[in-house]
């Protein structure tokens, strides 16, 4: 992580922080807040929201007054949900070592890990004869470590689409070929664009496609893609980390073989994800991180690799990750998709309505579709995207996300960037100038939004484009982030 210093090199204690949106300090590592704890999970602020940690977290704004931050930036990391909380509390006074100890808190941490295992393999709808849950740190790790185990010779296809994060194009762009679905204007393609992927000399061995995109939302047609790919004997990869915190995953009726998704993304913080994946695919070989755990002999010669998910799983395991992970598919479950589905259909049809209103903004992406979840990428003509991501949070406690979100070739389609443009943009990169990348504000909700935010966020749109000369009082740095100069 980039210390906050390095890019507000002037601000120098909490008071300073004020111009940036990030919450006072009360003390050490505390934010302020009302005080009041979080309601119980599942209890609601306002019809079909559910109460997260922190929701009432104020922050202050450029002018001295303080706001309840409003959290528009779900799609990178959402906030921890109260059960989840309660889990990690529960479990702290057990916390030990897992698969290492002989004590009665390592075994009952181990037995806790274990059996998230299983959670996680249902919560998929996977088959615990045919498919194992590995516990990386998150997607990325995930899809490394599968990318790296299915043993591609460089020559090898792996067919993926121009949809994807960074996290499903770069893992297989280190070893094999990618061939790549392209999009249309609106950042869609059809099933027939992938048939035509699949059906191009030679096969592809994978096909590697995201549930739902970080940057628009939408979620392509799953089923039907991965039913061509199976027909046709290809291995179906989905990153999962956007669609599982918002709709239900069965890889099983979906014909889907692998899934990679983030516990941070999904309520649960300490830094798990999980990839399930067909057994198969590990039981030879060695993995991609080497170490104890993965490792049941060793001599000075010789390696025996352990069985099972352990031997991907290199190193004392994030236990406490895997506590929450475990704690936010229950929450979920309980709380049920039809009625998470239902508060962010109204989210879609907020930030549609929200955004239609600002004069000059550009929606980037599909919309008016059924398949699209809660985010909204957009652009404010005049306005580069770093200083309006510093506007809403500096003068309205609204925290969005700006630049390219990790998915720079979906951006460069969107924002319909030439080869020349790209060109000159790394140029620019190279040479320090990130403030010249050009990008676009997202903001991404979810269960936790409350309807009320999303008007807010209309609300501050529409002052931010009516005032474009306090673009003035904002210095954005060659680091690409702005921050008030007063
Ligand atoms: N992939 C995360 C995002 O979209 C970090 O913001």
């Amino acid at each position: 992580m980039v210390p906050i210093g390095r890019f507000f090199p002037d601000l120098t204690g909490p008071a300073r922080f004020v111009h940036i949106g990030v919450p006072v300090a009360d003390g050490p590592g505390m934010l302020t807040t009302s005080g009041t704890r979080p309601a119980p999970s599942g209890t609601t602020a306002e019809p079909g929201h559910w109460t997260l940690v922190g929701d009432d977290v104020r922050v202050p704004l450029a002018d001295g007054s303080t706001r309840r931050y409003v959290d528009l930036d779900t799609a990178a990391t959402s906030s921890a949900a109260p059960a989840v909380a309660r889990a990690v509390e529960a479990f702290l006074p057990w916390y030990s070592s897992v698969h290492r100890g002989a004590g009665a808190k390592s075994q009952h941490a181990s037995a806790r890990y274990e059996e998230a295992r299983g959670l996680l393999l249902q919560f998929v709808g996977a088959d615990a004869a045919t498919h194992q849950v590995v516990f990386p740190r998150n997607t990325t790790e995930a899809l490394n470590i599968l990318a790296f185990r299915l043993r591609l010779a460089p020559d090898d296809v792996v067919l993926t689409t121009a949809v994807e994060h960074h996290a499903n194009l770069l893992p297989w762009r280190r070893h094999a070929r990618l061939r790549t679905v392209d999009v249309g204007a609106h950042g869609t393609f059809t099933v027939d664009d992938v048939v035509a992927g699949l059906d191009a000399s030679p096969t592809p061995r994978v096909l590697a496609v995201t549930g739902a995109s970080n940057v628009t939302g939408w979620m392509p047609p799953l089923a039907e893609i991965a039913a061509e790919a199976r027909r046709r004997g290809v291995l179906v990869v989905v990153d999962a980390a956007q669609l599982a915190p918002h709709r239900p995953i069965d890889i099983t009726t979906l014909g889907v073989d692998a899934v990679a998704l983030s516990g941070h993304k999904m309520y649960a913080p300490f830094g798990t994800g999980a990839l399930i994946a067909p057994r198969r695919l590990f039981r030879d070989g060695e993995p991609l991180m080497v170490g104890g755990g993965a490792v049941s002999a060793v001599s000075w010669d010789e390696v025996v690799w352990s069985d099972g998910p352990e031997r991907e799983e290199a190193g004392s395991p994030n236990v406490l990750g895997v506590v929450a992970l475990a704690a936010a598919v229950r929450d979920m479950q309980r709380q049920g998709w039809t009625a998470i589905a239902e508060h962010e259909a109204a989210l879609v049809a907020a930030l549609d309505r929200e955004l239609a209103t600002v004069p000059g903004l550009v929606r980037l992406g599909p919309t008016g579709t059924a398949s699209l979840l809660p985010v909204a990428a957009f652009t404010l003509p005049g306005t580069p995207h770093g200083l309006l991501a510093a506007r809403l949070s500096a003068e309205w406690g609204v925290g969005v996300r700006s630049g390219c979100f990790c998915a720079h070739p979906y951006m460069g389609r969107l924002l319909g960037l030439s080869p020349t443009d790209v060109e000159s943009f790394h140029d620019d990169v190279r040479a320090g100038r990130r403030d010249r990348v050009p990008g676009a504000v997202r903001a991404s909700a979810n269960r936790g939004t409350r309807l009320d935010d999303v008007a807010v966020l209309g609300q501050a749109l529409r002052a931010i484009a009516a005032t474009p000369e306090l673009d003035r009082r904002y210095h954005l740095g060659p680091h690409g982030y702005a921050a008030p100069t007063g």
